[in-house]
């Protein structure tokens, strides 16, 4: 292995053969969909052959499921690759898609979300009710300035104003930044500066583990350190008192609650920018990933009905994950609303007041459809499966996940305990970048194994290839590409067409989408994604990167140099170590300067990216070429044999490291 691709190969640490003893648990070929969900599923087997035959034409039809003000004239415009215009010419409004047309069609009494908050408030939001609040805030909007195009963060707990403020966003063709709570300020300015926006919708504070946390401080404190902010509209939520900066906040219930409900919308191009999202890359600066129109809402919305056989008429739908991802902008909004879906939407942790919170929610609303991800499978697996089972959870015919690889243990202990053993599960593999789901069983037509997520979407073209970009035998190692463009894919990176290109693009040649993950072809065919090959961790599901956290670290006074890595973790998938040298006149004062560290990282970053595991070392491990040798510290962080040392300048180095280590971690 040479020394530059040293973090560039995937493990095949998960291999389906390594789970070997869950074997007898898996029927031959997989769990096939159960006989009555097939029937009925929205999509069966035929949906591979009809979009094989003519992929466009699939998109087509897809997107003609939308309301278009204006017809396109051209499915898709790649000839500039890999910037891609989806639906050329078309001209339609995602606010009037998700909620009007549903009011107009008569279905305004129709719950859109059963909300529930953290304390156990609880809000009922009709589509009807849901136009109203949207074309207010379109109007308070207006009324601050805004106009199609600008840039409006969004830095919100998990209430409706949230979706309020999105939709009325995407009503008036501005572009919103939704920036997720748990960010610190810092983070939150850089991204505020980096997306040029010049209003910010906030709250006092949300509701998290029991308490009020604060928001609105936090943006008073980025706001120090950004300009061009002219206004910052905050809901009132927890009742906690704020600063106030005269002529520059305004509270929402004084100016969204006067507002007329009348909002006309004006349709918008295809490729109008709808939002913003930053995710973590390999270097230091989050991506400002660039969602555009009338491509993202087509395969949201078709990805949500297929994937999850959506039933709008009957199904509870319930993406328990955060609005300020990417998971949260996809399957809790403009997917489930798109399709006239009743949605439940929850506010705080899981285990708030106690650890059944969840599962009472499924009770009380029959909850039918569930989404989540491994992380907190794995957490809800080391409560107890008696947790789950003191609650009726019949109401639920399919299960999701997302986020990491799922373990076959928890699939199988989902199934069992959450899903009745009756319930398929759609292990979803997509990103921030793909806007909606790319490989995924469909519950109505595949067989499904436990830990993999199969195959690519109707539609999509997905492969895996080597080092050079060749297809891999079944059976072999290699890295995911997508081979065509597809209707959500990002458009760019905001203000940097250039690292759009050179992240994306530039590794096997024209066309051709590097995702950044490994993968593994069995003997089907059958694709079984093995976690991050780039500097990326993925840490309940959120990606941090090796670099974001190693510059937060040195960016402290005492701190020389700091390197990172993500050690496998039985709850989190990963768990952030890191390793700092000092600088010559700082003390040691052992775990007092670890705590400062973390906290350090907590205001630099956000909460998400504290390490698990800081450990002050005199040495780090590297190659002649000054690289440093992460794969070296994976070993040690996860207590392993070392593996080979014959490239580091001084080996000695590594029983130096040992030495400092606590005997267990
Ligand atoms: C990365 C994307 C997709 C929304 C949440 C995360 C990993 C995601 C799966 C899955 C294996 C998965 C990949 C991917 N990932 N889903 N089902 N199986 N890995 O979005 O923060 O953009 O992260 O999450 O490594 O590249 P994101």
């Amino acid at each position: 292995m040479s020394e530059t691709t040293d973090e560039q190969t995937p493990s095949s640490e998960q291999s389906p053969s390594s789970e070997q003893s869950l074997s007898s648990r898996v029927p031959a070929g997989g769990f096939p969909p159960p006989t009555d969900f097939a029937a009925t599923a929205n999509v069966g087997p035929e949906v591979y052959e009809r979009a094989a035959a003519d992929r466009l034409g699939f998109w087509a039809e897809a997107a003609a499921r939308l309301d278009w003000a204006e017809p396109w004239t051209e499915v898709l415009d790649w000839s500039n690759p890999p910037f891609a215009k989806w639906f050329v010419g078309g001209k339609l409004n995602v606010a009037v898609n998700c909620v009007d047309r549903h009011v107009d069609a008569g279905h305004g009494e129709k719950v859109a979300y059963h909300w529930i908050g953290e304390p156990g408030d609880t809000r009922t939001i009709t589509y009807a009710q849901l136009k109203d609040e949207v074309c207010r805030t379109a109007n308070a909007l207006t009324s601050l300035g805004v106009t199609a195009g600008d840039r409006v963060a969004i830095y919100m707990p998990m209430i409706p104003e949230t979706v309020f403020a999105m939709l009325a966003c995407a009503r008036i063709g501005a572009v919103h930044m939704v920036v997720f709570g748990g960010f610190s300020p810092e983070a939150l300015a850089s991204r505020i500066s980096d997306a040029d926006a010049e209003v910010v919708i906030t709250a006092d504070g949300g509701y998290r583990r029991g308490a009020p946390s604060a928001l609105k401080p936090n943006v008073d404190e980025a706001l120090t350190k950004v300009e061009g902010v002219r206004s910052v509209l905050v809901v009132k939520r927890t009742e906690t008192d704020v600063e106030w900066t005269e002529g520059r906040d305004v509270w929402w219930h004084e100016l969204v609650a006067s507002q007329s409900t009348e909002h006309e919308a004006q349709a918008f191009d295809a490729e109008h920018p709808l939002y913003i999202m930053y995710t973590s890359g390999t270097t230091a600066k989050p991506k400002g990933i660039l969602h555009t129109t009338g491509g993202y809402l087509t395969q949201i919305a078709y990805t949500h009905w297929a994937t999850f056989d959506l039933k709008p008429d009957t199904d509870v739908f319930w993406t328990a994950a955060d609005v300020g991802w990417v998971t949260g902008h996809s399957y809790i909004v403009y997917g489930p609303l798109a399709n006239r879906t009743t949605s439940v939407m929850y506010e705080g942790t899981p285990d708030t007041p106690h650890q059944g919170r969840w599962w009472d929610i499924v009770q009380e609303y029959g909850v039918t459809i569930l989404y989540t991800a491994p992380t907190t499978i794995r957490t809800f697996m080391k409560w107890g499966a008696e947790v789950p089972a003191a609650a009726d959870l019949s109401s639920l015919r399919l299960l999701g996940s997302v986020g990491e690889p799922i373990n076959p243990e928890a699939w199988l202990w989902y199934h069992e305990n959450i899903g009745g053993g009756r319930c398929p599960i759609v292990d979803t593999w997509w990103q921030t970048e793909t806007g909606g789901h790319m490989i995924t069983p469909l519950p109505g037509a595949t067989s499904l194994k436990p830990g993999s997520a199969q195959r690519a979407f109707p539609g999509i073209g997905a492969a895996v290839v080597d080092e050079e970009g060749n297809p891999i035998e079944p059976g072999a190692t290699g890295y995911l590409v997508l081979t065509e463009p597809w209707p959500a894919m990002l458009r760019t990176v905001w203000g940097d067409d250039e690292r759009y290109k050179d992240t994306y693009w530039s590794r096997y040649g024209e066309g051709v989408y590097f995702a950044g993950d490994g993968a593994k072809l069995d003997e089907d065919g059958d694709i079984w994604l093995l976690g991050r090959v780039d500097d990326v961790m993925n840490v309940s599901g959120h990606r941090i990167s090796t670099t974001e956290v190693e510059s937060a670290l040195v960016s402290h006074p005492t701190v020389a140099e700091a390197a990172v890595v993500g050690a496998t973790d039985p709850t989190t998938g990963q768990g952030i170590v890191a390793f700092v040298i000092l600088r010559g006149d700082a003390v040691d004062s052992g775990e007092d300067l670890v705590k400062v560290l973390r906290q350090h990282v907590r205001k630099e970053i956000g909460p998400i990216a504290s390490p698990r595991q800081i450990m002050v070392v005199a040495e780090l491990p590297k190659t002649r070429s000054g690289k440093i040798m992460r794969r070296l510290l994976r070993d040690i962080a996860e207590n392993r044999e070392l593996g080979d040392v014959s490239t580091l300048t001084d080996s000695s180095v590594m029983d130096l490291i040992s030495a400092k280590l606590p005997a267990t971690s």
